[in-house]
């Protein structure tokens, strides 16, 4: 099991885990996620992962509160623990040199965006962030889009803070400015992706978009995350989840993304008429799970392969 050690409120509905898992956090490249499950009859979600820090053995997610699992997860608190963690999965993003690079970034997009904005700064580009949000409330980590980048940019559609309008105005203005731009990463709701492809694509920027299609098992098997890719289809967990917004089929992504809305919804308002009783099962069935793997602990002599955790089995 991954012991929370650290949990914080970050934003309305959105929040912050740092929680142990030694080896991904060895691992973890900018772009990369991990795909965690709750408990035996839970399902498995994708999360980015904001950071990690290999010496203290952590990795930091932040998670947006949108439908059951994420509004499960965001009910747990520090000392809790999370059932099963698999990671790091997908390819790193591509960091090169491009000149001038501007990230655009909606809602928990701005966490999953921060470690390859880092990263192309490090590399010597020159960082533009532009972070959108519904209304200040959901404004995140703006301190940290100002160490990431040379040049920040916040929007809300609502005006009640930063600049009034959609990332995609700010993109515009840029743009209308005559500003140098050599690459751009979206990294948000699939319509904003969408939007920014349209006006990327025209003028030849590259552009990455990042595909939060619905994942199951992050190792292209289920074939549950596929993209379509001009004719091609691809696997956003294992050939992405970063591609080229130019050949993404934005409409067939909508659609498989919306597969399941009715299911979901049903399953959020029955969480939402039992969250205290789901939240106390959950604790109950980690607490029997914590004392069996204490006991197997002692059982298994050091080394043998069923004593390792699933993280450790996979990147064993
Ligand atoms: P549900 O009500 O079940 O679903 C709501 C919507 O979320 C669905 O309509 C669908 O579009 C999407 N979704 C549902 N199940 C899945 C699934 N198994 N896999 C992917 N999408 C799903 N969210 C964050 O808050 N922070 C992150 O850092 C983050 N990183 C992601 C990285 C990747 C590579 C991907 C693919 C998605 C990421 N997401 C992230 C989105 C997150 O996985 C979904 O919000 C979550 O799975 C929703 O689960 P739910 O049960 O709460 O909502
Ligand atoms: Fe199953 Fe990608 S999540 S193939
Ligand atoms: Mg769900």
């Amino acid at each position: 099991m991954y012991k929370i050690v650290e949990a914080r409120t970050v934003g309305l509905n959105i929040k912050q885990f740092t929680i142990q898992a030694p080896r991904i956090a060895r691992k973890q490249r900018p772009g990369q996620f991990l795909i965690l499950r709750l408990h035996e009859k839970g399902e498995r979600i994708p999360l980015t992962i904001k950071s990690s820090d290999p010496q203290a053995g952590t990795v930091t997610i932040v998670v947006q509160a949108i439908g059951k699992t994420t509004s499960l997860l965001n009910c747990l608190e520090a000392g809790d623990s999370i059932l099963d963690i698999v990671g790091p999965l997908g390819h790193p993003s591509e960091v090169k040199f491009y000149g001038t690079a501007v990230i655009v970034a909606g809602s928990v997009g701005t966490a999953m965006a921060l470690p390859t904005a880092y990263a192309l700064k490090q590399a010597g580009n020159r960082v533009v962030f532009i972070e959108g949000a519904r209304s200040k409330e959901m404004v995140v980590f703006e301190d940290e889009v100002r160490a990431a980048s040379e040049e920040a940019y916040i929007m809300t559609d609502d005006g009640s803070y930063g600049e009034r309008g959609l990332v995609t105005k700010k993109l515009n203005d840029l743009l209308a400015a005559q500003r140098p731009i050599d690459f751009v990463l979206a990294v948000g709701p699939v319509p904003m992706m969408r939007a920014i492809a349209r006006i990327t694509g025209p003028l030849a920027i590259k552009t990455m978009v990042s595909l939060n299609s619905i994942m199951v098992d992050g190792t292209g098997m289920c074939g549950g995350c596929r993209v379509l890719l001009g004719n091609a289809s691809k696997f956003a967990c294992v050939d992405g989840p970063e591609f080229d917004a130019a050949q993404v089929n934005f409409e067939v992504l909508m659609q498989r993304n919306s597969m399941y809305r009715d299911k979901e919804c049903q399953s959020l308002k029955h969480f939402q008429d039992h969250s205290t009783e789901e939240l106390a099962e959950l604790r109950a069935e980690l607490a029997g799970k914590q004392i069996e793997e204490s006991r197997f602990a002692v059982e298994q002599p050091t080394g043998h392969p069923g004593s390792l955790p699933r993280e450790d089995a996979l990147n064993a």
